[in-house]
């Protein structure tokens, strides 16, 4: 028994240092070492042996099994080494490899003009206000002074949805206006809002897109009035456009929820393919504005005789085409990584549209 142990416990270490892998010197101790392994059943024989015999063999086995498990955490050791020292050459870094050149977003001329224009009204004390793509016909329409039968109903080529489980009619919004009713439903007077947003219509050439962006702004307390709204876009547009005394004119005009109402024009030059805005004999119609009409006002619950103010409405594609010089609205959403390249802006650049003044 003496030799075979001594024979075993020789083959034991070489194999230990023949192993190559830790999962091999794990297989090795659960052999040897573990419950079921060779010297532990070795040592179940201990038992039958006198007193005395059992001390000696004891204690042979004791230093055998610290042998053992010495060799084992050695080997496991040496390769985990040798395992970290050849991670180190493989991926050693070369640093004379030319650099990879880096892929840079850009920010969509849709977003950059939506931030530029937020960041003019943030500095006249307006804060962002947003509502849902989908809206119900009453605030679309009815709440905003536009009746059901009504050819202004007609005229916004409405996409319509399935009505809610109570009937009422849904639409995709035509325009941004009916975020003008839940604010003034919710929020107590003063009202300085600006709602950036998507809106569609059914309507698809070379200035139309099913899905475009409109600016909406609305101010409502107790005395603001027209020379207000007028004295605002024009330092509006003057910002916007970067031309300190852009002429601007206020023609009258319609709109259900406004009284009076104005479309605003710019001047600019056309003159075979030269366009400019800022100067010249044309006029170029850019948004949408009027004093809120006093029936919107008491349709969300406020007294039209205490509380007035103004309210204009913008397309946000329209203006960013004028100011960048883009001829096909509908480029915007072709997603064409060269087109996006050339018109798109750097992060973090929205220039302060009052550094132009
Ligand atoms: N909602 C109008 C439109 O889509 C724009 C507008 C808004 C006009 C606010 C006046 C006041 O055409």
């Amino acid at each position: 028994m003496m030799s075979d142990l001594a024979s075993l416990t020789t083959e034991i270490l070489e194999n230990i240092k023949k192993s190559s892998s830790l999962d091999e010197i794990e297989t090795l101790r659960v052999d040897t070492l573990g419950k079921k392994g060779k010297i532990t059943s070795l040592m179940k024989t201990l038992g039958t042996l006198s007193a005395e015999e059992r001390k000696a063999k004891g204690q042979e086995f004791n230093v055998i099994k610290e042998k053992i498990t010495h060799s084992l955490e050695g080997r496991r050791q040496d390769l985990e080494l040798r395992a970290m020292e050849a991670k180190l050459t493989n991926e050693k870094v070369d640093i004379t490899l030319p650099i990879q050149p880096e892929q840079n977003g850009s920010i969509h001329p849709i977003s950059q003009t939506i931030e530029e224009v937020i960041s003019f009204f943030a500095t006249k004390g307006f804060t962002v206000a947003e509502g849902n793509d989908v809206e119900t016909g009453y605030f679309n329409f009815t709440a905003l002074n536009i009746p059901e039968h009504h050819p202004a109903r007609q005229m916004h080529d409405t996409f319509y949805m399935q009505p809610d489980e109570t009937g009422e009619e849904r639409v995709l919004r035509t325009h941004t206006s009916p975020v003008q009713i839940h604010t003034m439903k919710e929020q107590q007077p003063p009202i300085r809002i600006l709602i950036p947003g998507r809106t569609f219509r059914s309507d698809h050439d070379m200035t139309h897109t099913p899905m475009f962006h409109q600016i909406e702004g609305l101010v409502i307390d107790k005395s603001t009035h027209m020379g207000h709204l007028k004295g605002t876009l024009i330092s509006f547009l003057r910002a916007y456009f970067g031309v300190n005394d852009l002429p601007v004119r206020f023609r009258p005009s319609y709109f259900p929820f406004t009284e009076p109402s104005a479309e605003v024009d710019i001047a600019c030059v056309r003159e075979g393919s030269e366009f400019k805005i800022g100067a010249g004999d044309n006029w170029l119609e850019i948004l949408g504005c009027g004093m809120v009409h006093p029936k919107v006002i008491e349709n969300c619950g406020l007294d039209p005789e205490e509380y007035q103010g103004f309210a204009f409405g913008m397309g946000v594609e329209r203006i960013a085409m004028l100011k960048h010089g883009v001829s096909d609205l509908r480029s915007f959403f072709d997603s064409d990584l060269r087109w996006l390249r050339h018109y798109g802006f750097k992060a973090l650049d929205i220039p302060s549209l009052l550094k132009g003044l």
